[in-house]
């Protein structure tokens, strides 16, 4: 089987402290920040992945390079063996029909002075699947899918509510006919039913047409609700992947075991959580980067830098005290 998107080893580092205007930060050297430190993953055809972390781990970072939004500082993502950053105008134009992407901030993905229809049009008639004619009963399908009444279609992006606003980016996503949703904190900040709705609404979306689904969240109780994998990161590398019932039934890494315990259920309050903070990506430590939070540190954690390592039931990890 070859896997539709594979991240090789990839890094990206941003330099800061270089902002000329923070004339007070003279005397600061820029540094490099490691937003993505050595990144390996592979995503199945039809699969559906979660990336989970707390925020800064790199989630969105990785989302933004596998579209090819920004290039990689070293290693390679790789799209159905092909690198996103070697496109060529065809094959970007390919890539950005069969792979979708649902904004972190629907609302700002918006064009403000576009109505409904015409967001929701915009991508089928750049892709040319339908006739002029035919994009009004479309559009009007489109909108029946997601759930939405067809009398949406002539308002503008700041006359819908939160959830309205991002099933019509779900839908917008939906117009161009993807084999591929890959969707940034899409339920983030919505009430528990609202989440639930548009939640059923992707999983059922996937299952009948067969969607790959890649989707970032901070809440390990909507990654188990939606997908069959999970990749945990953390400060820039995945630190833990595999199927969703195993990881959550049998935790491997102390990470994932914090995340657990933070976040115990979809239905659940938010218990204790994690402690300490994800530290800065700048000047990382030589060993396990998660050593400073980890109950379960060993000397030899804050020398050694594990490396994500298979084990038994399709998994993974980068843990010395897992293996
Ligand atoms: N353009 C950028 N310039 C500098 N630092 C960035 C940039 N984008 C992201 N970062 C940093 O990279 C780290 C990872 O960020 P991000 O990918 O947004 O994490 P997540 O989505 O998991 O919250 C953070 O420390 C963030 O501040
Ligand atoms: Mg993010």
């Amino acid at each position: 089987m070859t896997p539709l998107f594979t991240a090789l080893d990839v890094e990206k580092h941003y330099v800061v402290g270089t902002d000329p205007r923070a004339a007070w930060f003279a005397a600061r050297k820029p540094r490099l920040l490691k937003a993505l430190d050595g990144v390996r993953l592979q995503i199945a055809e039809g699969e559906s992945l979660a990336l989970v972390g707390e925020s800064g781990s790199g989630k969105s970072t990785l989302v933004r390079l596998m579209l090819g939004l920004e290039p990689a500082s070293n290693g390679r993502l790789l799209y159905r063996q092909a690198d996103v950053s070697q496109f060529d105008a065809a094959a970007r134009k390919t890539f950005s029909r069969e792979v979708a992407f649902v904004y972190q901030d629907a609302r700002g993905s918006m064009n403000p002075r576009q109505r409904v229809r015409s967001l929701l049009a915009e991508p089928m008639l750049l892709h040319d699947l339908c006739s002029d004619s035919q994009v009004n009963e479309r559009v009007d399908r489109l909108l029946e899918q997601v759930g939405l009444s067809q009398e949406l279609a002539e308002r503008f992006p700041a006359e819908l509510s939160g959830g309205q606003v991002r099933r019509v980016a779900v839908a917008r996503a939906l117009a161009c006919e993807p084999k591929v949703i890959v969707a940034d904190e899409s339920v983030a900040g919505l009430d528990v039913s609202m989440q639930a709705q548009l939640l059923n609404l992707l999983r059922g979306l996937c299952r009948e047409r067969g969607l790959t689904l890649i989707f970032i969240t901070h809440d390990l109780g909507v990654a188990s609700y939606l997908c069959e994998r999970i990749a945990v990161m953390y400060l820039g590398r995945v630190v833990e992947e595999g199927p969703t019932t195993e990881i959550l039934n049998r935790p491997m890494h102390p990470y994932t075991r914090g995340l657990m315990r933070a976040f115990p259920s979809f239905s659940r309050p938010l218990a204790a959580s994690l402690k300490g903070e994800i530290p800065s990506p700048i000047d990382l430590p030589a060993g396990c980067r998660f050593a400073s939070r980890c109950p379960q540190a060993t000397p030899d954690c804050v020398d050694v830098d594990p490396v994500l390592k298979p084990v038994a039931g399709d998994r993974s990890v980068a843990c010395i005290l897992a293996v």
